[in-house]
């Protein structure tokens, strides 16, 4: 198997085996890297990063996964490039793709990132748009199975906003790799029926399955893994709020969801989070609606089933992987 050469725009592109290659691959550089054994196999080799929205975790990833290759990454924001002002998508992914090894992209319409593969010629990697997060998802696949030891039928529990990219990503990666997905969100949240029925088809491969329902002391039930993301994602307008908190409080996690969990499950969160009023935002919305904690609560979060900034280390590793295994020729 190889997936030199490849780009990485949705999990629902990769078999089974391959996702776990590339997890395997990430065990091995986080284990290299935590003992000092450099591995700057791609010297000479440069890279663009693109991000049309704003990061801390993905891009610092990238930058230093970068690094520790031996690549060279260029930076470029949501202003200082022509790209989609002046200079169209095809017109920019042609030009990158005559400089660069490979193209990261994170912003909008997951139509951009299948524009940028199809005209640069190099591999590009989603590293975040409105439809899918890949990337995210197989660092939390990673930080699974260091707790677990396994992703084979566990039961991943996604409460919140289940037709954003994180709500979808996840359904994919668990129903790929053998796990019991269920998303746990008010119907006009459900992910879009086709998707749900590619995912079904993946579960039926892997004898994993897919469960939406609105039922949530069916979903907490037995649950190893509960997740949430944030309930008003980058590029939403604000006004989205206020329907949004009505529409998901009753899905909060929270202490009380969690005493119905078992002893092991581990909670899981992209980040960032609004869990306090240490944020602007968190603060801008505690005002106006009387929120402290959003989806999820301070107690969780700080709590010990927490496992977020072990998933937040895992990026660095898992997109590291995906590099590596595009780029570098055995
Ligand atoms: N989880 C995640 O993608 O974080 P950033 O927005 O900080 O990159
Ligand atoms: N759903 C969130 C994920 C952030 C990593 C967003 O798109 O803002």
């Amino acid at each position: 198997m190889s997936l030199y050469g490849r780009n990485l725009l949705t999990l629902m592109d990769f078999s089974k085996d391959e996702i776990k290659e590339m997890l395997d691959t990430a065990a091995r550089l986080k284990y290299e890297k935590k003992n000092g054994i450099s591995h700057e196999v791609l010297k000479g080799k440069n890279i663009v990063l693109l991000f049309e929205k704003d990061s801390t975790r993905t891009r610092c990833a990238f930058e230093v996964a970068c690094h520790d290759l031996g690549m060279n990454p260029v930076y470029i924001g949501s202003s200082g490039s022509q790209m989609g002002k002046k200079e169209s998508i095809k017109d920019t992914a042609r030009v990158l793709g005559r400089m660069f090894d490979g193209i990261e992209y994170r912003g909008f319409s997951q139509s951009i990132v299948e524009t940028l593969s199809a005209y640069s010629n190099v591999p590009v990697w989603n590293g975040l748009t409105n439809e899918f997060h890949p990337t995210q998802v197989l660092a939390d696949l990673l930080t699974i199975q260091e707790e677990k030891g396994h992703l084979e039928g566990l039961k991943m529990v996604y409460f919140g906003d289940a037709r954003y990219n994180m709500g979808n990503s996840l359904m994919v990666g668990a129903s790929k790799m053998g796990m019991n997905f269920v998303a746990c969100a008010p119907k006009e949240l459900w992910p879009n029926k086709e998707l749900v029925d590619k995912c079904e088809i993946f579960a039926k491969e892997s004898n994993g399955s897919v469960k939406l329902t609105e039922d949530i002391d069916e979903a907490i039930e037995d649950a190893d893994i509960v997740v949430t993301d944030v309930w008003v994602s980058m590029g939403e307008d604000d006004s989205v709020w206020e329907e949004r908190i009505k529409l998901l409080k009753p899905y909060q996690v929270n202490s009380e969801l969690m005493a119905k969990a078992k002893e092991d499950t581990i909670f899981l969160h992209c980040l960032p989070s609004f869990h306090n009023l240490e944020t602007k935002i968190g603060m801008e919305v505690y005002k106006k609606f009387n929120e402290n904690g959003l989806e999820v609560t301070e107690d969780v979060f700080e709590g010990p089933k927490s496992r977020v900034f072990d998933e937040a280390e895992n990026r660095l590793h898992t997109i590291k992987a995906v590099m590596y295994l595009s780029l570098y020729k055995e």
